[in-house]
């Protein structure tokens, strides 16, 4: 009893202080995380982009841009002065976006793609779409079209599953692939790009019943992260191009009230934790840079 007693004496004190001290760790690492998350969102005031991006009389290209977080964003940049091309499979529903555009900001250019991405998974037809934009000065890409089709493995048609790969997958990976070099080639001017893909934060965990969907775009969060580290590692080429010069970033939304979240979001009653897409693109626009 006594041999115990004693090293119970002596195990006691360096258990409490064991413990004490992790729960320090955690708590400094909780203060730290809850405090970055308020200063980003409270105290955080978003970039000049026009001048981060040399951005007078360049252009922005959004895919996805009919819709949702893409016509938004579309609306945000025209208001901030960028010239617009806007792609998505609806000619009406660009032609309003455009006019709304318009109206925010009279003296920006447009110019409207019609491109459904549904079956297209050809680098030629990639190639095609890129060629329409080859002279424009584009500063700003943001690679955002997107569909979430929900149901089980067993029961989704292959079409449906065709359509979410030509769109989720095929189309982000190309334009990466394509645009890279046109905004590269701009850093031999000693300018600043933006380019961005939109993935969703459901990559970071298993989404019932969207798991094709979630398998995308942990895919896409994926490939953006990688291409950025390895651009970051390039360092200065040759030819003058400068990676550092590219801000490669990957956005990823959760609950925007959207055509694309609305449906399954109602069916689950969580409609009320849905915002808008303006918040979430003034957050996007805080975040570039
Ligand atoms: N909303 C959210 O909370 C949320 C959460 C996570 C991730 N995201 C991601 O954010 C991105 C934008 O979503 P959103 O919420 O803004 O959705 P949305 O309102 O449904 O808009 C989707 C856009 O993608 C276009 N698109 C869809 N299928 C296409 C196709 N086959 N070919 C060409 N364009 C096509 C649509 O064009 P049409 O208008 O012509 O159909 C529309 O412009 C998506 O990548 C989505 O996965 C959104």
């Amino acid at each position: 009893m006594g041999a115990l007693d004693n090293l119970a004496d002596l195990l006691g004190p360096i258990v409490t202080y064991t413990i004490v001290f992790i729960g320090t760790i955690k708590l400094l690492g909780w203060i730290y995380y809850t405090s970055s998350f308020i200063k980003k969102f409270a105290f955080t005031w978003p970039l000049d982009i026009m001048e981060r991006y040399s951005g007078k009389d360049t252009w922005c290209v959004i895919t996805g841009a009919s819709d949702g977080i893409g016509a938004e964003t579309a609306r945000k940049f025209a208001g901030l002065g960028f010239n617009c091309c806007l792609i998505s499979r609806t000619t009406d529903k660009l032609k309003s976006v455009e006019a709304e555009i318009k109206k925010i900001n009279p003296k920006v250019k447009t110019k409207l793609i019609t491109a459904n991405f549904f079956g297209k998974n050809s680098i030629e037809f990639y190639k095609d779409l890129v060629s329409q934009v080859k002279d424009l000065d584009i500063s700003l890409v943001y690679i955002n079209a997107g569909i979430m089709p929900s149901g089980h493995q067993i029961n989704m048609p292959v079409e449906v599953m065709q359509h979410l790969l030509d769109v989720n997958v095929y189309h982000y990976t190309m334009l990466h692939k394509l645009f890279l070099p046109m905004l590269l080639e701009r850093t031999k001017q000693g300018k600043r790009s933006w380019l961005c893909g939109t993935a969703s934060v459901t990559w970071l965990g298993y989404a019932r019943p969207f798991v094709h969907y979630t398998a995308t775009k942990g895919y896409d969060g994926y490939l953006s992260t990688a291409v950025n580290y390895e651009l970051k590692r390039m360092g200065k080429r040759a030819d003058g191009a400068d990676p550092n010069l590219i801000d490669l970033h990957c956005s990823t939304p959760m609950g925007v009230g959207t055509n694309l979240v609305k449906p399954p979001i109602k069916e689950r009653v969580w409609i009320y934790f849905t915002h808008r897409p303006s918040s979430y693109v003034d957050a996007l626009h805080k975040d570039m840079g």
